[in-house]
Formats: structure tokens, sequence, C-alpha cells
């Protein structure tokens, strides 16, 4: 099986598995101590802190909770505490994210402008308050420069949210370097966490004493054991979380991370370039297929995008030939190529099975 399928849902690493059932035992036979004896109530930051070196973020500045979705409404709804003005997105941007980016819109009474992704940085001037993106297009590949718009929002008083589903684990990120202020992600697809692994949230240190959790839940609070009738928030990140951590999911997410101190993300981007630059040149320039995603790989993530009439129809039956993709409608074939574990021998058989279910 050629799985180009992982910038949607990553499959289990080694290790995995054998962490799950352990789990299962320590659930067995230390029941309610686990919490405290093997310490599952530190799992949001232990897991934040094997995320922040993937996301070039300060120590203490992750935590791993709630889906994506979750936060980002809740990154959003803070940075929209911290400043007035507009709401700024992109017409790339993920459903989810423009769903959250209009509810908060409506209920702050904000105006949302949505953009062309070419049109972005222009766009960003002093009307605009917060800038809201994901770094790659979850359609297209395309790449958004962080560095660029985060310096320029900044330069306009404005500040930004940065979604890094589709980049963290495919590229080297540098949160802190580049002074981002707010960032989500998602754990299922390049970090291989798990279907519906929780999402991750960053809060840079020199806003989190300032921001204020909009779910004020148990588990934000400075001492959520000591059950008082007065809310405290945690002093950290940790004021970030809302309630009991999922503790299955949070294992499973813990032991994919395992392999990333023993990775280089800058070989793991020249990689990446070096797959999906192969895969544009056999299935673009020879196979004659229009490509979606950016041909410029300063421009691009780590998966591309095919536009073709008989998209969904392509990845049915490229599906019975081994080789997973996925579909957008109403035309997109869509191959993500996660470098831990696809090789260029993956990619030039893909592209001869793409070949063949063309030309039957
Ligand atoms: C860019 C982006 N943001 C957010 C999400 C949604 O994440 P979740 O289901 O964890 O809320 C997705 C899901 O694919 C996504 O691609």
């Amino acid at each position: 099986l050629i799985y180009l399928d992982g910038n949607s849902l990553g499959p289990p690493l080694i290790g995995v598995a054998d962490r799950v059932g352990q789990i299962m035992s320590e659930w067995q036979n230390d029941l309610i101590r686990g919490w405290w004896d093997r310490d599952w109530l530190g799992l949001p930051r232990s897991i934040g802190s094997r995320l922040e070196p993937i996301v070039g973020a300060e120590p203490g500045s992750v935590i791993c909770a709630d889906s994506t979705t979750v936060a980002l409404f809740k990154l959003v709804e803070v940075a929209c505490d911290l400043i007035d003005g507009d709401l700024l997105t992109d017409s790339g941007n993920f459903p989810t994210d423009l769903y959250v980016l209009n509810s908060v819109a409506r209920r702050r009474q904000r105006r949302l402008r949505m953009v062309e992704p070419e049109a972005v940085v222009e766009s960003i001037d002093e009307s605009v308050g917060l800038v809201v993106l994901t770094q790659v297009d979850f359609r297209t590949g395309r790449l958004h420069d962080l560095a660029t718009i985060t310096a320029r929002a900044h330069s306009f008083g404005a500040r930004v949210v940065w979604d890094l589903s589709h980049s963290a684990g495919v590229m080297p990120i540098e949160l802190a370097r580049h002074g981002v202020d707010l960032a989500v992600g998602c754990g299922y697809k390049y970090l291989n966490g798990g279907p519906g692994a929780p999402g991750y949230a960053y809060v840079s240190p020199a806003l989190i004493g300032q921001v204020v959790n909009p779910i004020n839940g148990w588990f934000s609070h400075r001492d959520p054991f000591a059950f008082s009738l007065e809310y405290v928030p945690a002093p950290g990140i940790e004021r970030m979380q809302v309630g009991t951590p999922p503790v299955l999911s949070l294992v499973a997410m813990e032991a994919a991370l395992e392999v990333w101190p023993d990775v280089d993300l800058g070989e793991v981007r020249s990689k990446s370039v070096g797959l999906t630059s192969l895969f544009i040149d056999l299935v673009g320039a020879k196979l004659g297929i229009e490509v979606l995603t950016p041909v410029d790989p300063n421009l691009r993530g780590g998966q591309v995008s095919l536009r073709l009439a008989r998209a969904g129809a392509l990845i049915e039956t490229l599906a019975t030939k081994g080789v997973v993709g996925d579909f957008r409608p109403p035309d997109v074939a869509r191959f993500g190529f996660s470098p831990l574990y696809i090789g260029f021998v993956d990619v030039w058989e893909a592209a001869r099975r793409i070949e063949e279910c063309l030309s039957a």
C-alpha cells in the first residue's frame, strides 16, 4: 500500500499500539490513582513540551487539549479580548476555521473580511485587528509566508493566529523566532496522533498572563482539585485547558511524538520538497495533469493537489490499486507525502499507477 493520505489521517507509528495496550492495564490496575501516580493529569503539558520543538515554540507555551476547532475558538476569542478591529482571513482557509471566525465575528459584532490568498499581505492595514490563517492550504497545498505576514500584521498593531494543521511535522516552523502571538494545530495528520487525536494551542509567553480562556472550565483553574467556588486561572499555558483530558487519546499522541527528538526538521523539509517535486514532474509535466499546487517549492507545503474532472473516480480506482489519496469536491485529487515513511520509490510507483488508471 502506498499511503498518500497522511496529511488527512497519519498512520500509527511503531510502538503506539504497545503504549495504548499498556495504558489499558494501567487503567485497570491503578484505577483513579492513575491520575496522579501515572501523571495522566500532566499529559496535556508533557505532550505540549514535545510539540514545542516541532513548532519552534518557547518552553511552556504549548498545551495539547481539545479539538483544533475548539482550540481555535478559544484563541480567536482571546485575541478579540486583546485587540479591536476587523478579522482578516482568506478563502483558502479550512471551513471549520471560517465557521469559527464567522461565529466569533457575529457574536462580537466585528467585521470579518475574507480575501483571496494572494491578497492577504496587501489587505493587512490599520483596520485589521486580527489575522487568522492556515499556513498550508488544505485544498491546494499553497504555503503562506508566516514570517512576512506576522511581521506586517505587527507593524499595524494587529495580532495573528496561525493554524499549523498542514505544516507541523512537514517543515520547520519558528513561532518564537517570528514572534507569532497565537497558534493552533491538529494532532492526527503529519503528527500521527491517531483518529480524533487532540489538537494543540500555542500562546506566546509574552501574552499568557493577559489572556482569559473564554471557557472557564475547571481544568483551566489554578488548582482544579481544590474545588474552589472562586475561579482563579492557572498561571501558565494550562489556563487554556477546559475539561478532563482524554487520557486514552493523549497516550497515543504522546507515543507518536517519541520519534521527533531524533528527527531534523530541515532534513524533513528537504525530503518533502524532493518528494513533491518528483511527483509534480511525473504527474504534471509527463502526464499533463493540471497541478493546482504551486510549482515553486518555496510556495508549497507537503502535499500535491491535481485538478481533473474525474478526480473522484481516479481516487476510487487508485485505492483498488493500492494507492490512497483523497478527493476534495468538485475536482481535486489530493496526495500527501509524509517524509517520515514515504520514499521516492513510492512516488514513482504511485505516478505509474495513476497513469494506468487514466489510460484504462
Ligand atoms: C486546517 C485545519 N484546521 C482545523 C481542522 C479541524 O480539526 P479538528 O477536527 O481537530 O477540529 C482541520 C481538519 O482537517 C484542518 O485541516
